[in-house]
């Protein structure tokens, strides 16, 4: 049964879907980051596998377009030795107009036991979980500008393996944060694990002033967001969720807010540079800070693995 005050656990308080980061209690962020831990280094064996989902089957459904995290979603299925089945959507009978709905109710006649969603609309998997069999875990690979729950508990994770503690941290989102579902998630997630500062910052127009009742400062320069800061996590300017024109242009964009190694200056020397990919170089982060020593974005992507496995595992119980 559903616990009807937070639909991502059980009556028990147990995690049996992974919808949002919003609302989740502390000791849940710290178990999946410490579940995800025991995973690492599950990928440096040789064998990189661990019986925990076996005889489970794993739909990644995306109607939405993404490399890093189904691919992500798909290795840590497999290592956990689930059957993972990968849907191609573009060629599904959802683009013959079956909805999300009956594809799902087919899907679970198939016996499927997790669903990895990505949909472009937000709530939809939210929709999903509400219709599943109790057995049946949802897990939200990223909905419209709401949430992306996965992406910010790899943020988490990569945060506290290269910083320790979250508590006396100061930590930049900067660039779009508007249409930014992992800005939202990253926030909400950073402040439940008692960060010190969270900063948004961006145009007025893509990091408005009313995030303030998040818990969070705004920022509207470059300067002033990164100043002294431990964390800077840039975000891809998400054009295709725009509409109409909330930049003067992209090179106008790189001028005032994109990361260059002179600004990172501002930020503390042993700051680190995050980023939840795809990044886009010369617009809202220079070649050379990609490249660079304080960039953990790749990190992140291998990082990615183990929280997946993480939170697979334990939204089935394994
Ligand atoms: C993000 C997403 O899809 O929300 N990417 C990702 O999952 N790695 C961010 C983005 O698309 O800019």
């Amino acid at each position: 049964m559903l616990n009807l005050r937070n639909p991502q656990l059980n009556a028990h308080g147990e995690l049996t879907h992974l919808l949002s980061t919003e609302g989740l209690p502390r000791q849940t962020l710290v178990h999946i980051l410490d579940t995800a831990a025991q995973f690492v280094s599950v990928s440096d064996r040789e064998v990189k596998k661990v019986p925990l989902l076996r005889g489970k089957s794993v739909f990644n459904l995306f109607f939405e377009n993404s490399t890093r995290t189904r691919t992500t979603f798909d290795i840590a299925a497999t290592r956990l030795s689930a059957d993972v089945y990968t849907l191609d959507i573009a060629r599904s009978s959802t683009a013959k107009g079956e909805s999300l709905l009956d594809t799902i109710a087919n899907l679970a006649a198939m016996a499927a036991d997790i669903f990895v969603v990505r949909h472009s609309e937000s709530g939809a998997p939210y929709l999903i979980a509400q219709h599943v069999a109790p057995h049946v875990h949802v897990i939200n690979a990223g909905d419209g500008r709401h949430a992306h729950p996965t992406q910010a508990l790899l943020d988490m994770y990569t945060i506290r393996h290269y910083k320790k503690d979250f508590s006396g941290l100061t930590v930049a989102i900067v660039g779009d944060v508007l249409h930014s579902r992992v800005a939202r998630s990253d926030i909400h997630a950073l402040t439940t694990l008692g960060a010190g500062e969270v900063r948004v910052v961006g145009p007025r127009t893509l990091a408005p002033g009313d995030l303030g009742p998040m818990g969070v400062r705004v920022c509207h320069t470059l300067q002033e967001g990164i100043k002294d800061c431990d964390v800077i996590i840039m975000l891809r300017l998400q054009n295709e969720r725009m509409s109409g024109a909330l930049l003067p242009s992209s090179h106008e964009f790189f001028r005032r807010y994109g990361l260059t190694p002179e600004k990172l200056q501002l930020a503390r020397p042993d700051a680190i540079v995050m980023h939840p990919g795809p990044i886009n170089r010369g617009v809202e982060i220079d070649s050379a800070v990609v490249d660079g020593s304080q960039s953990v974005i790749l990190p992140q992507v291998t990082f990615g693995i183990a929280v997946r496995m993480a939170v697979l595992s334990i939204v089935a119980g394994a």
